[in-house]
């Protein structure tokens, strides 16, 4: 699979197959994305919550794309509620889709929609594609049952946000690697806005003290996984 990174938290996964994947896309209003929501396709939207900087242009990419949405269940009713197709999960479920393995894992986070509707409980999600399992956080701050969901899915790639105040900053995601045992941690959810700054080849050098593997991508970076 080919793992896009658009900046925030917001990701694209191209299967070996050619099945598209997007993951919280925040494009339009973020300004660290070089890429617009116009120019971006999906057959699946999964959204880990209902914050507006993670749903971010979702909707008018559903539309455009017929996307199936993947989410947990209030979020994914909160998506219906709009007129799309969701595919309804929730925290420790999974579910095999015609690209691969979909699991839903908690996030110490908040889940409220711009317009106020409580979207259910925060998730991070555990994506097994093309052999390779992948674990985006979400937003979450530091908790130990990392640990646990790294023992139950021995993790290739693990997406963690560094960038402080809203979720783990660089201390606690460097824990958070250690805890989770990923083979490769990459850096996400920093330097949109001036509230979230932070260095993520500071996160790089100390994972890496570890003797674990980091990859800093860069807004707008592919790459093969
Ligand atoms: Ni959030
Ligand atoms: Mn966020």
């Amino acid at each position: 699979m080919r793992l896009k990174y658009f900046s925030h938290s917001a990701f694209q996964i191209t299967t070996d197959a050619g099945k598209k994947i997007l993951i919280d896309p925040f494009l339009d209003g973020n300004p660290t994305s070089p890429v617009k929501s116009k120019d971006v396709d999906a057959d699946f939207i999964i959204l880990t919550h209902g914050h507006g900087d993670h749903i971010g242009d979702s909707f008018s990419i559903a539309k455009r794309c017929s996307s199936l949405f993947i989410c947990c269940n209030e979020l994914a009713n909160y998506c219906s509620s709009k007129g799309f197709n969701a595919h309804n999960m929730h925290i420790g479920g999974s579910h095999i889709f015609e690209f691969g393995r979909v699991k839903f894992t908690i996030a110490h986070h908040g889940s409220m929609t711009s317009d106020n509707y409580y979207a259910g409980e925060a998730s991070g999600v555990i994506l097994s594609i093309d052999g390779k399992n992948l674990y985006h956080t979400g937003d979450t701050g530091l908790f130990y049952d990392m640990k646990l969901i790294g023992e139950m899915t021995p993790l290739d790639y693990m997406l963690l946000p560094i960038g402080d105040n809203y979720t783990m900053g660089i201390t606690d995601a460097v824990k958070a690697v250690e805890l989770a045992n990923p083979k490769t941690a990459i850096p996400m959810h920093y330097n949109t806005f001036p509230v979230i700054q932070s260095d993520p080849e500071d996160f790089k050098k100390k994972v890496e003290a570890l003797g674990k593997k980091v990859i800093v991508l860069k807004f707008g970076q592919e790459i093969l996984l």
